[in-house]
């Protein structure tokens, strides 16, 4: 079965055609980085704006690369949420359109979902399993009993790690994203330098709050220039915070939970110090989304499409909707 993924619900527009929930027969991403760059941050209407601009042309590469033509399609998947209304609203009518004129099913799949499908597609992951999604818009700890089957036991109460990232770059006037600019400033940082802490959510242990740490960061910097050596030091220390405060808490809820291996999703799993904390730990078969995969991308939306549609059939053309936001 071929599925064809449609994915807009920031500032990626991306499409994929994966056969059978596995096989990756083309990944577009286009990605809006230059276009958001100089307000430090997503600018929703901006968002839109360019999602219809390049959504007809990426949808077109796909299928170029994939080799495979539009009518060959079996199945239309489509991330509905959670994200950006606008933006949303523009990969699900142009999924709606091909799926109603074509007369072909199509499945709305939620996003988050997705990326933790996407360390979960090359290969079997022992269940139950530990969801661990860290990106610019969500940081979840889920049980995976099976895929479609999920329990929520943790999330954060505030900022989402990756947003957390971004802001403190941002604040240290680096360019947008900030993630990637902070794992390589905190490459030659002491990270013992500065005694930051992430917050802790009274009576809810598996919990996140990063919003504190954001601030601390602030009040670190008191307004100065710093030189290049307190930007890697300042940097390290708040990775380190960030991430010791993720480990202890994954460990805490696998622990708990009594699962088997732990599944990780979304654009901070791309960091390599994350990964090098969490290989330390022992009891747990662990899995990372491949390369191309731990972005926004519509290879997981294709593929989750494939297993939502074999699960629960195809949603209406006519009544499906976006929605902003989706828990577990
Ligand atoms: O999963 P994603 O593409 O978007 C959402 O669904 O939100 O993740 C984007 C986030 C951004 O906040 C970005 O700063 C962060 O992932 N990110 C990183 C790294 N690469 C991307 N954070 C830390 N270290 C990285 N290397
Ligand atoms: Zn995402």
């Amino acid at each position: 079965m071929l599925v064809l993924g449609i994915e807009s619900t920031c500032d990626e527009t991306a499409c994929s055609i994966v056969r059978s929930g596995r096989d990756i027969l083309s990944n577009v991403v286009s990605s809006q980085i230059d276009l958001h760059r100089e307000f430090g941050g997503v600018v929703p209407e901006l968002a839109c704006r360019r999602h219809i601009d390049v959504i007809i042309p990426v949808i077109e590469e796909a299928l170029t690369h994939a080799k495979v033509a539009l009518h060959e399609i079996d199945i239309f998947a489509v991330a509905r949420g959670p994200g950006l209304i606008g933006a949303l609203l523009i990969g699900l009518n142009t999924a709606k359109s091909m799926a109603l004129s074509l007369q072909k099913p199509i499945v709305g799949v939620n996003h988050i979902e997705a990326h933790l499908y996407a360390a979960m597609m090359a290969q079997e992951v022992p269940l139950p399993a530990l969801g661990v999604v860290l990106s610019g818009g969500h940081t979840s700890l889920v049980k995976i009993e099976a895929l479609g089957k999920y329990t929520s036991i943790g999330s954060t109460v505030d900022d989402a790690i990756g947003e957390a990232f971004d802001k403190v770059a941002k604040i240290m006037k680096l360019p947008y994203p900030g993630g990637p600019q902070i794992e390589r400033l905190a490459l030659q940082g002491d990270p013992q330098k500065h005694l930051f802490k992430a917050g802790y959510v009274k009576g809810r242990p598996l919990d996140f709050s990063f919003s504190g740490l954001k601030t601390a960061v602030l009040y670190a910097i008191k307004d100065r220039e710093l030189t290049e050596q307190e930007k890697m030091d300042i940097a390290a220390s708040f990775q380190e915070a960030a991430f010791r405060d993720v480990v202890k808490k994954t460990m805490m809820a696998a622990k708990e939970h009594e699962v088997k291996s732990l599944v990780f999703g979304g654009g901070v799993t791309n960091n390599m110090r994350l990964r090098e904390l969490f290989e330390k730990e022992r009891g747990y078969q662990i899995f990372w989304p491949s390369k191309g995969l731990s972005l926004d991308n519509a290879a997981m939306i294709a593929g989750l499409g494939y297993h939502v549609y074999l699960n629960q059939g195809h949603g209406d053309p006519m009544t499906l909707e976006a929605a902003t936001r989706i828990t577990f």
